[in-house]
C-alpha cells in the first residue's frame, strides 16, 4: 500500500495523471471514497494521462462513459446508484473487469458486496480520505505507476 496526502484538486489529477500514463491494458482501478472525496478529480488526472482530450464527467443515468481518442479506452463506471448485487449482475458490470482498455470504477467498495472481492488482486484499489476543505489522503495498492 502507498500513500499520498494531496493538497489542492490539482494535486489529485496529477496522480491520477501518472496512472493514466504508466496504465497497462486490462487495468482495473477501483476508487471509494465519501461524496465529495474526490473520485471523480481522480479519474479526469487519469483520463489526461491516457491522452484523452474528452471532458470527463461521472455517469450518471448510465453505468459507464466510454472514452475513446487516447492512448487505451477508458471505461469510468460509477456504481453509487446500484445497490444490489443483483442489479450490478443485470447492469453486465462483468465485462468491464476485463477492460479492453482501461477501467475505473466510483463507489467500487459496493462490489464488494458479490463476488468481485477487491482483495482478489484484480482491482487496484484506492480509498480517498477527506482530511479537510483541501487536503485528501489517498492510500492504494502500489502498482508501480
Ligand atoms: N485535494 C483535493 N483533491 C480532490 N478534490 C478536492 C481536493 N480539495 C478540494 N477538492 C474538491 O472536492 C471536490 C471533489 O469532487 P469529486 O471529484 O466530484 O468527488 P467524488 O467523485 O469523490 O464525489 C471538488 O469540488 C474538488 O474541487
Ligand atoms: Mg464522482
Amino acid at each position: 500500500m502507498a500513500t499520498f496526502i494531496s493538497h489542492s484538486p490539482a494535486e489529485t489529477e496529477s496522480l491520477g495523471e501518472r496512472w493514466g500514463r504508466a496504465a497497462q491494458p486490462g487495468l482495473v482501478i477501483g476508487l471509494s471514497g465519501d461524496l465529495g472525496a474526490g473520485k471523480t478529480q481522480l479519474v479526469k488526472g487519469l483520463a489526461r494521462g491516457l491522452g484523452i482530450t474528452a471532458r470527463v464527467h461521472s455517469p450518471t443515468f448510465t453505468l459507464v462513459n466510454e472514452y475513446g481518442g487516447g492512448r487505451r479506452r477508458l471505461f469510468h463506471l460509477d456504481l453509487y446508484r446500484l445497490e444490489t448485487r443483483g442489479q450490478m449482475v443485470s447492469a453486465g458490470l462483468e465485462e468491464f473487469l476485463q477492460p479492453d482498455g482501461v477501467a475505473v470504477i466510483e463507489w467500487a467498495e459496493r462490489l464488494e458486496d458479490g463476488r468481485w472481492k477487491m482483495e482478489d488482486g484484480k482491482i487496484i484499489k484506492v480509498k480517498i480520505e477527506i482530511l479537510n476543505e483541501t487536503e485528501r489522503r489517498i492510500i492504494y495498492d502500489d502498482f508501480g505507476a
